[in-house]
């Protein structure tokens, strides 16, 4: 038996699935009015997912379809797909190598072309918002915050800096509820419209909210100790590329499920206290990794990161492959997040090789475990590991 240390954290247990099962039959008013409150931000419209979050956003500002919509080539291919679907087109933008996030120089030579801009704070990292707000001027920005749950930039919350904000709470992301999404708008008129949108959707029906659950519990349990080290790591391994969920064209959207929404209020109350103690590991992460600066990811002055992941980048695609390989074999598992990015965005979504610095980052970045329920023997293993082999390869 394999007890593998796995890539990200998927916290669904037991004890959630009973607790969603108790509220699947409990009376909670009307559809309308479920809300959902994140500290520091405001009040929240729940949806399915995050990216059925963004395709309201979208929306909700009223663009002309086939709009040219900014977003950065670095990020998940569900963002350009979601573009695609509210109607708009991708203007893909580069990205800056120290925080992953949109590039201020190739926004400020596209913006002219653009009638809308999505920001993605990639990694938790924060945009530099300062700037790119400057740049955008009067085209509406949307502040994807699918990773920057607790990010701060100069001292304020992401998501409320844009004109409009999305969250996700999939598992594998900090609130790992299975699914679910949200969007926050200070802006009355946008929130009012996006709410409109929300209400016409679908709602769940009991037996389909009975199955989605069973579903998460399943797929869950497939991705946590013991089971990912037994079968779940080479079935995911198996069924999860981006080619094939991007010929799928999976976008679906209809209201949160309503056990995903309690569940999501309830990881949110102990929010803060998982965060602390990620960014304590990640600390540790960045004193005791022996790797060069270009290879770590600071925090930038005046951000606040959230570290749900912690991204190295290797100097090749080759070392970063390499370490990925000895580190399973070591019985600890990694992400190279974005391996495969380029092909389907040029495929699918009409890439244009003008982004150079997000092509090379695709190739290059490896994020290792770095989760809250990690034990200090855990994260102390990871560490000699990857220091004692990147020794031996980098030689
Ligand atoms: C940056 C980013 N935006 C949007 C999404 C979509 O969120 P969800 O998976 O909840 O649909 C994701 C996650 O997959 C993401 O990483």
């Amino acid at each position: 038996m394999k007890d593998i240390i796995p890539r990200d954290l998927w916290e669904y247990k037991t004890a959630d699935y009973f607790y969603q099962l108790k509220n699947l039959f409990r009376k909670s008013g009307n559809y309308n009015q479920l809300y959902l409150a994140i500290r520091n931000l405001g009040v929240c419209l729940p949806i399915n997912t995050g990216r059925a979050a963004l395709v309201v956003a979208l929306k909700a500002l009223k663009l002309l379809p086939g709009s040219n919509i900014g977003v950065p080539l670095f990020c998940c291919p569900v963002v350009f797909e979601a573009i695609e679907k509210a109607g708009g087109k991708p203007v893909f933008i580069d990205c800056e190598k120290d925080n992953f996030c949109l590039s201020v120089s190739d926004l400020e030579k596209k913006i002219k072309s653009l009638d809308c801009l999505i920001v993605v704070h990639m990694f938790g990292n924060p945009a530099e918002m300062n700037d790119i707000l400057k740049i955008a001027g009067r085209i509406p920005v949307i502040e994807d915050c699918a990773q920057a749950l607790g990010t701060k930039y100069r001292s304020k919350t992401v998501g409320k800096l844009g004109s409009i904000s999305i969250f996700s709470f999939r598992s594998g992301k900090y609130i790992s509820a299975g699914e679910g999404g949200a969007i926050f708008s200070a802006d009355k008129a946008i929130f009012e419209s996006s709410s409109k949108i929300i209400q016409r959707l679908p709602i769940p029906g009991r037996i389909s909210e009975f199955k989605h659950m069973s579903k998460v519990a399943l797929k869950s349990f497939l991705r946590q100790r013991p089971l990912y080290g037994i079968i779940g790591r080479r079935i995911w391994s198996a069924v999860s590329n981006y080619d094939s969920i991007s010929r799928r064209r999976s976008i679906y959207l209809s209201r949160i499920y309503k056990s995903d929404l309690f569940l999501i209020k309830k990881r949110l109350e102990y929010f803060e206290i998982i965060l602390q103690r990620q960014r304590k590991i990640a600390s540790i992460y960045l004193k005791e990794l022996n790797i060069s600066e270009e290879m770590m990811s600071r925090e930038k002055p005046g951000t606040f990161c959230n570290r749900i992941y912690f991204p190295i980048t290797f100097p090749s695609r080759s070392l970063r492959d390499k370490m990925a390989e000895l580190l399973l074999r070591n019985n600890i598992d990694s992400m190279k997040y974005l391996d495969g990015l380029v092909p389907v965005a040029r495929k699918y979504f009409g890439y244009k090789d003008d982004c150079p610095v997000s092509e090379s980052l695709s190739e290059r970045v490896l994020n290792i475990p770095c989760f809250y329920d990690m034990s200090e023997a855990e994260v102390g293993r990871i560490i000699d590991t990857f220091n004692k082999n990147w020794k031996q390869i980098s030689a």
